[in-house]
C-alpha cells in the first residue's frame, strides 16, 4: 500500500471517482496546460500518453479547496485550527534506509528535457518550466529544512534557473552567504509530493523560522519518511515520484524568465540562480507532477496566509473565517466574516488584514451570516449593508504584491476596504433577513419533488 505521497493521493481520488485520465497523444508544449486549463485547472487529470515521452504527468491535483480540505483530512470549519496547529506543534519526521523514490539512479549523461515530459505553458513563456517543483535546501545557520514550490526553467541538459523572490529572506540570504564564502549549495527538487507537503512547503520561512519537514510531520499526522540523497547531504520524502538533486555554484545567475504569472501576465527578465543536477532519482514507472502556472498551486499559499490572516485578527476582532479568493489569485483580495461585537469591528477587522499580509489589496469584511465563498451573497452583503462615505477604508500608495501588473506599474499599491457589516443595536431590525419556513429540510431531499431524476437531468 502506498503510504504518502502522489500515490496514495491518486488512489484516494480513483476512489472517489475524483481523478480524469487522458489517454489519447497530448503534446506538452501548450496543449496539455489548455487542457487542464479547459476545466479551470481544479479537476485532476492524469495524461497517460504524453507525445515524446513515456512518462505519465498529473496536473492539478491540489487546484480545489474541497479536494484539498479532503486530503488534510479536515473540513472547511477546522482547517484554520490544523494548519495553525501544524505551524505551532511541529514534530520529527521518519529517516529510512530507503525508499521508493530511489529505486532508479542516474548520475551520469543527464539530459532534464530527455528524461522528463516538462510542459511549455504560456505563449511567450522562455522554456519548459517545472511548476510544482519544491525546491529543497538546508539552512546552514539553523540546520533547518526550508522548502518551496519554486518556478524553475529547465534549458536542457542538467542546468535549471531556480526563481526566488523577495518573499523569501532566508533563502536569498543563504544565497548570499554561499556567494561571499565561495561555497557550493547543496539543493534538490522534488516532484511527485501530497497535500500536506504542499501545505507545509508554502509556509513563510522568514517569518517563522521552521523546519517545514517537521510542519509537514504534524500536518499529516505520522512522521514524514525520508530518505538520505545519493549525491549531496540532503533529506527528500521517501514514496515521492522524481528527484533533482544538485548544487548551486557560488553567485552563478543566469537571466531567467519570463514566465506568466500569478495574474496571467508575464513576468521579467532578471538573473536567478542555477542549479546544475548531480543527479536524478526516480520511482519505477514515474509519474511527472505538473500544475499549471499560476492557478492551482497559489491555492495553497492563499490557504496557508488565510490562516496567518486569521490568526492576526483574532486579537481584536471575534474573527470566524477568511477567504483569499481565486479571482484574487489567492492573494490579492480577501473576504472576512465576523461576529460583531462593537460598532468600530468592521474597520478594525479592515486595517488588521491589511496589516498582516502586504499582498492584499482589497478586502470586504461581512457578518458571520454571509457565506464568505459565495461572491453572490458577498454581493449582495456590499449592495445592502455599505455606505461608501461611512464605511470604505481607502490608504494610496502602499507596499503590494509585485505579482501584480498594475503594483508594477507603480511600485506601490493603493489599498481598499469595505464594512459591509449591519450596524448593531437599534437599526439591526431593517437587516433582518428573510426566512423560509423548512427551506433546509426541502432542500436536502430536493429529489423527492421529482420522481425520475429530474434535478440530476438539469445539472
Ligand atoms: C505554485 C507556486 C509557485 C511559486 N513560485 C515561486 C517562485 O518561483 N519563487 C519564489 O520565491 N516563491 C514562489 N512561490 C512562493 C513560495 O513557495 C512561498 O512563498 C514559500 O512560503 C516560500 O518559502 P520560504 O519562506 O521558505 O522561502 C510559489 C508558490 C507557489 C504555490
Amino acid at each position: 500500500m502506498e503510504r504518502q505521497m502522489l500515490r496514495s493521493v491518486l488512489e484516494r481520488l480513483r476512489g472517489q471517482d475524483r481523478l480524469m485520465e487522458c489517454t489519447v497523444p497530448v503534446d506538452p508544449r501548450f496543449e496539455l496546460g489548455a487542457v487542464l486549463s479547459a476545466f479551470h485547472n481544479e479537476r485532476p487529470i492524469l495524461f497517460r500518453n504524453v507525445k515524446g515521452s513515456r512518462v505519465p504527468v498529473v496536473g492539478a491535483l491540489y487546484g480545489n479547496r474541497s479536494i484539498i480540505l479532503d486530503l488534510l483530512g479536515t473540513s472547511p470549519e477546522k482547517r484554520l485550527f490544523k494548519l495553525m496547529g501544524a505551524m505551532g506543534s511541529p514534530s520529527k519526521p521518519k529517516l529510512l534506509d530507503r525508499g521508493p523514490v530511489q529505486e532508479n539512479v542516474v548520475t551520469s549523461g543527464i539530459d532534464l528535457l530527455e528524461m522528463l515530459p516538462v510542459p511549455t505553458s504560456n505563449e511567450r513563456d522562455a522554456a519548459p518550466y517545472l511548476c510544482a517543483g519544491a525546491f529543497v535546501v538546508r539552512d546552514t545557520e539553523t540546520g533547518r529544512t526550508q522548502m518551496a514550490v519554486r518556478r524553475i526553467q529547465v534549458l536542457g541538459g542538467n542546468r535549471l534557473y531556480i526563481l526566488v523572490s523577495g518573499a523569501s529572506p532566508h533563502l536569498l540570504g543563504e544565497l548570499r552567504r554561499c556567494a561571499e564564502r565561495g561555497k557550493v549549495l547543496e539543493c534538490a527538487v522534488v516532484l511527485g509530493y501530497d497535500a500536506p507537503f504542499l501545505l507545509a512547503s508554502q509556509i513563510g520561512s522568514g517569518k517563522y523560522g521552521l523546519d517545514k519537514y517537521e510542519v509537514d510531520s504534524t500536518l499529516r499526522g505520522e512522521p514524514l519518511e525520508l530518505v538520505r540523497c545519493q549525491s549531496i547531504d540532503l533529506e527528500v520524502p521517501a514514496w515521492s515520484e522524481i528527484v533533482l538533486e544538485g548544487r548551486i555554484e557560488p553567485g552563478w545567475a543566469e537571466p531567467e524568465g519570463p514566465f506568466a504569472e500569478l495574474m496571467g501576465y508575464y513576468s521579467t527578465v532578471a538573473p536567478a540562480p542555477v542549479m546544475e543536477v548531480t543527479a536524478v532519482t526516480h520511482r519505477n514507472e514515474p509519474i511527472f507532477q505538473h500544475a499549471f502556472p499560476c492557478r492551482e498551486e497559489h491555492l495553497a499559499y492563499g490557504m496557508i496566509k488565510e490562516a496567518e490572516i486569521f490568526a492576526a485578527l483574532s486579537h481584536t476582532v471575534n474573527v470566524q473565517d477568511v477567504n483569499l479568493t481565486l479571482g484574487g489569485g489567492c492573494r490579492l483580495h480577501a473576504v472576512v466574516s465576523i461576529k460583531k461585537r462593537a460598532a468600530g469591528d468592521g474597520k478594525s477587522a479592515i486595517l488588521g488584514v491589511l496589516g498582516a499580509y502586504k499582498d492584499i489589496k482589497h478586502v470586504v469584511v461581512v457578518d458571520d451570516d454571509v457565506d464568505i465563498y459565495d461572491m453572490a451573497e458577498v454581493e449582495a452583503a456590499i449592495a445592502s449593508r455599505f455606505q461608501a462615505s461611512h464605511d470604505l477604508v481607502v490608504v494610496s500608495g502602499a507596499l503590494g504584491s509585485t505579482l501584480e501588473a498594475s503594483h508594477m506599474e507603480r511600485g506601490v499599491s493603493d489599498k481598499l476596504g469595505l464594512d459591509a457589516t449591519k450596524p448593531l443595536g437599534d437599526k439591526a431590525s431593517l437587516y433582518e433577513a428573510a426566512v423560509i419556513p423548512g427551506f433546509e429540510k426541502v432542500k436536502s431531499s430536493i429529489d423527492r419533488y421529482f420522481v425520475g431524476g429530474g434535478t440530476r437531468r438539469w445539472c
